[in-house]
This record gives C-alpha cells, structure tokens and sequence, in this order.
C-alpha cells in the first residue's frame, strides 16, 4: 500500500514536471545526416591512431568529418624523446590517415605551457635553449608543412583569473616573448598552414578573453603572423547557452578566421545536482546548437572550421580512467555505440538555421 502510494507520488510529480516544466528529452533521434553534408564549413573532430584501428571508428569519422585534429600525436610529450630526438610515428600515421581520406588536418600544438621536458630544462644556456627551440618548432612544423591546414601554434597562454599569462618554462626563458618567436618560426618553416593561437575558457571568462584579445592585438600590431583564433568550447551542461554568440562575435572581432577547435559539454555537473540524465543531454544539444549557430553566423571567410573533442563518448579524454575521467560523463556528440545523441541533431538545425 504505502509502496503503491510512493509510486503514485513520484508518478504524479513526474506528470506534473512535464506539464509545467520544460520539455522533456527528446529521444536520440534515428538517423541524423552526416555532420560535415549539413554543414557550409568544415566540421572537425578529435582523433587518435588507436582508433584508426577500429573500423567502426573510422567510419564514424568518416561519415561526419571532414577536418582531423591528432589528440596527443604532434604534441611535444609524444614527439620529443628524453635524449632530445624526435620521433613522428604517430603523427604520420594521422597525417597519412587524413591524406588518404581527404581529411584536413589540423596540426596541434606546437608550444604548451604544461610542458617542461627534460631535454629542454637542462639547457641553461640562453643562445643554445633558443636553438633547441628554433630546432623544435622547425623540425615538427617542417615536417607536416604541406599537410596541416592550420596549427594551434601556441596553446592556452592566458592566466585562468584573467591576471596576465600563465608561467611556463618557455615564458621563463624568452619572457613573453615565446609567443611571438614560436610564430615567427612556425611561419618559416610552414609557409602556408593558418596559425592560430589557441586558448579555453574564453566563452565563459569575460577577463580571461579581454587578457586573450589584448594579446592577440599587440601581436598583430607587431606583425607576428599570428592568422586565426581557436576557441577550445570545452562546457558544461549547466552553463548558460547565452554566453556563446557574443563571445564568438568578438573574438571575431580582429576579422581573423575562428576554429572552435574542442568542443565538448560535460554532463557531470556540480556535486549533489540532481538533474536527471535526459534533461542534462537536452540541455548539452541547446548548447551545442548555440555554439554552433553562433559559427554559423560568422562571415563565410571567417569559419576556420567547428571541431569537437573526440567522436563518441567513450573516446573523451573526460571520461578516460586513465585521466582520472568520468565514465558516466556524456560529453560528446555520439554515444558510446556511435550513435547521433540530441547534441548532433541540435548542430545539424543549428547549421540548417545558420545557413538563412
Ligand atoms: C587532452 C587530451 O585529450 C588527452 O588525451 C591528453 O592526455 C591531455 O590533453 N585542451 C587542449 C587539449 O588543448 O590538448 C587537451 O587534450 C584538452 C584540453
């Protein structure tokens, strides 16, 4: 009896959610086009060489994309080894991988401020740190010159708070300078791919952006070849979709081309949200319809291209066990099987919206 009354009670109040409240989920819809057929600008994702191996994978990719990112292939902690020699196998295996299939590929990242290896860190020596730098960014740049269409060529350079720049060993050296001479060399030595500068947060951090643009227009003022700017969109379900348009409309202000280089949209929330699953994937597709309606009403010349971080939900680096992730999260567009979530027909009307 009191069994059957509870029920009741939790039927009751479902019914009257669903009446007041906000529309339920929608289910994942049955076939959603391929992303990149929808789309006027190239729609790009995440990838990494585990995956080229896992045919169900591969033609997800695809299916959808037409632009590739490597995950950790062209980072430092992946090319440079301890005695300070490189090594490309990764990186060739993406490169080769997107120039089989008429992928574009998008070359990330040349200089992080989270590295600080070794075969760098022993070199005291200012004239010979500033060969080995010269050496890195010429060697990895050379190397995928003709292939890359663009690179982050430096990553996350603003503070969080907004309050300057991060500290770094590359900072420690040239002062912030780095940033500046890391282009200069990525421009000798890839004549042709975009170079961008690429940072997180922007959306959501006001002084984190106004701190991102201010460098952004010295650099420009000094003429460094700094050519377009990535904003990462990494998200969480409970963030306003609101803050998007306007933050992409001015960092486009510059008129230099904007990747959204590595969206995703955690579902995890705050500690004791109780929101249930459904609605929080119903709000990950408002935002990500926003975000991409926002890229869509940029200028044409201006849409580098819309990339997400990763394909299906098992392949974030947010729900990796190995990075201390979340399984339970659902940050991406697919689900763990490959099928389109609400977030993927969100961008597919968004786009359809976008286009007028
Ligand atoms: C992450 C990768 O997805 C992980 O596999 C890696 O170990 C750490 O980096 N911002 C970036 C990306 O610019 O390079 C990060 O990628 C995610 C945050």
């Amino acid at each position: 009896m009191s069994e059957a009354l509870s029920r009741r009670g939790v039927l009751g109040s479902g019914l009257a959610l669903a009446a007041c409240g906000p529309k339920p989920a929608p289910a994942a819809p049955v076939a959603v086009p391929p992303l990149k057929a929808v789309a006027p600008f190239p729609v790009g994702s995440e990838i990494e060489v585990a995956q080229l191996d896992e045919p169900a994978a591969v033609a997800l990719i695809l299916r959808n994309f037409s632009q590739v990112t490597p995950n950790i292939e062209l980072k430092m902690e992946k090319i440079l080894r301890e005695d300070g020699s490189f090594d490309f196998s990764g990186g060739d295996r993406i490169a080769d991988f997107a120039r089989a299939n008429r992928l574009r590929l998008h070359g990330h990242n040349l200089i992080w401020y989270t590295y600080r290896p070794d075969a760098f860190a022993r070199v005291t020596d200012p004239a010979a740190f500033a060969r080995a730098y010269a050496n890195y960014i010429t060697a990895v740049a050379g190397r995928y010159s003709g292939r890359c269409v663009g690179w982050d060529v430096v990553n996350e350079p603003v503070a969080e708070d907004g309050e300057g720049y991060r500290d770094c060993l590359w900072r420690e050296r040239f002062g912030m300078d780095y940033v500046a001479r890391a282009f200069h060399l990525a421009r000798e030595a890839d004549p042709h791919a975009i170079l961008f500068l690429n940072e997180y947060n922007l959306e959501s951090l006001p002084k984190k952006r106004a701190t991102f643009m201010r460098l952004v227009e010295g650099l420009l003022k000094r003429g460094v070849p700094l050519q377009g700017i990535g904003t990462q969109t990494h998200l969480s379900y409970d963030q306003s979709p609101e803050i998007l348009a306007p933050a992409i409309r001015e960092l486009a202000r510059f008129g230099l081309p904007i990747h959204v280089s590595e969206l995703d949209v955690t579902t995890r929330g705050k500690r004791l949200d109780v929101t249930p699953a459904p609605e929080r994937l119903r709000r990950q597709a408002v935002l990500v319809g926003a975000a991409a309606e926002a890229f869509a009403a940029l200028p044409h010349a201006q849409q580098y291209a819309f990339s997400t971080w990763g394909v299906r939900d098992r392949d974030s680096w947010l729900t990796k066990p190995e990075l201390k992730g979340d399984r339970s999260d659902r940050p991406l567009l697919f689900d763990d099987a490959g099928r389109p979530k609400p977030a993927a027909a969100a961008f597919v009307r968004a786009v359809g919206r976008g286009r007028g």
